[in-house]
């Protein structure tokens, strides 16, 4: 923590994200608090506090239009809120610059969609080392890094194969590979297995527990899923814009 308390003070934002990188990597917890927002008359949160621990699966839900990916995405740091604070291990996201703020993302928040959003024209190895090219990984280490991801989600056959070529399970797991190729603390996924049928759905859920044994992230998944929900270490219910458990 002395680390984070001695980086705060420092002025450039290098300074600042290699503490960052250092201590989130190792404790992935977030605490966020009073968060408020609103499109125009909408209140769409009212006041959202909890705090998210290290190594935790903790999924959100509750219905259509409650606020979750809204929710998400200012966890995230995509968004931000009207009030309140975000913070990872005492970092107040806001306090970071733009670019500290990109890189910040970057290199310690994994995302995955419910549409898998990788880019067509690239190969699934490609798709999965963009986020570490971006962080400034030399070539050889972030393919080394990506195979070794997609090995062990079960694509070493399809590395490479473009999206079109892939099956709706195998294309998220491609998602989920490059969410993970430059070792977030945090995963946060939206509806992750909302596009699946049955049988690639639980490979997908159970998947997210056996990376969190064999990689200790800490998981934040927005689903509508009860199993999913059921199967997770805490759920956080959303309604209207508020935490009703
Ligand atoms: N960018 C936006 N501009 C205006 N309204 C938005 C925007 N994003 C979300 N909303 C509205 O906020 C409410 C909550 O949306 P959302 O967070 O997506 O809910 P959920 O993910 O729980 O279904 C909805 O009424 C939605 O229409
Ligand atoms: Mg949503």
């Amino acid at each position: 923590m002395s680390e984070i308390k001695k980086n705060k003070k420092s002025y450039g934002d290098l300074q600042l994200l290699k503490g960052i990188d250092l201590v989130t990597r190792k404790t992935g917890v977030i605490e966020i608090k009073g968060i408020k927002k609103s499109y125009g008359d909408l209140q769409v949160l009212k006041g959202i506090d909890l705090v998210i621990r290290e190594r935790e699966v903790v999924t959100i839900v509750g219905p259509s239009g409650a606020g979750k990916s809204t929710l998400l995405h200012i966890i995230g740091t995509l968004d931000s809120p009207d009030e309140g604070e975000i913070l990872y291990n005492d970092i107040d996201v806001a306090r970071l610059s733009r670019a500290g703020l990109s890189a910040f993302r970057n290199r310690n928040i994994g995302f995955v969609f419910q549409h898998h959003r990788l880019l067509p024209e690239f190969t699934a190895i490609e798709n999965v080392c963009i986020p570490a090219w971006i962080k400034g990984v030399g070539r050889r280490e972030a393919e080394w890094k990506a195979r070794e991801l997609l090995q062990l989600l079960g694509l070493a056959e399809r590395l490479t194969h473009k999206p079109n070529e892939l099956s709706g399970g195998e294309q998220q797991r491609v998602a989920v590979a490059r969410a993970l190729v430059n070792d977030p603390a945090v995963v946060l996924a939206d509806e992750p297995s909302g596009n699946l049928d049955s049988n690639n759905k639980n490979e997908l859920h159970q998947l997210f527990f056996t990376l969190r044994e064999k990689l200790g992230h800490t998981f934040v998944i927005v689903t509508h899923d009860t199993s999913l929900a059921d199967m997770s270490d805490r759920q956080v219910h959303l309604r209207d814009g508020i935490i009703e458990n």
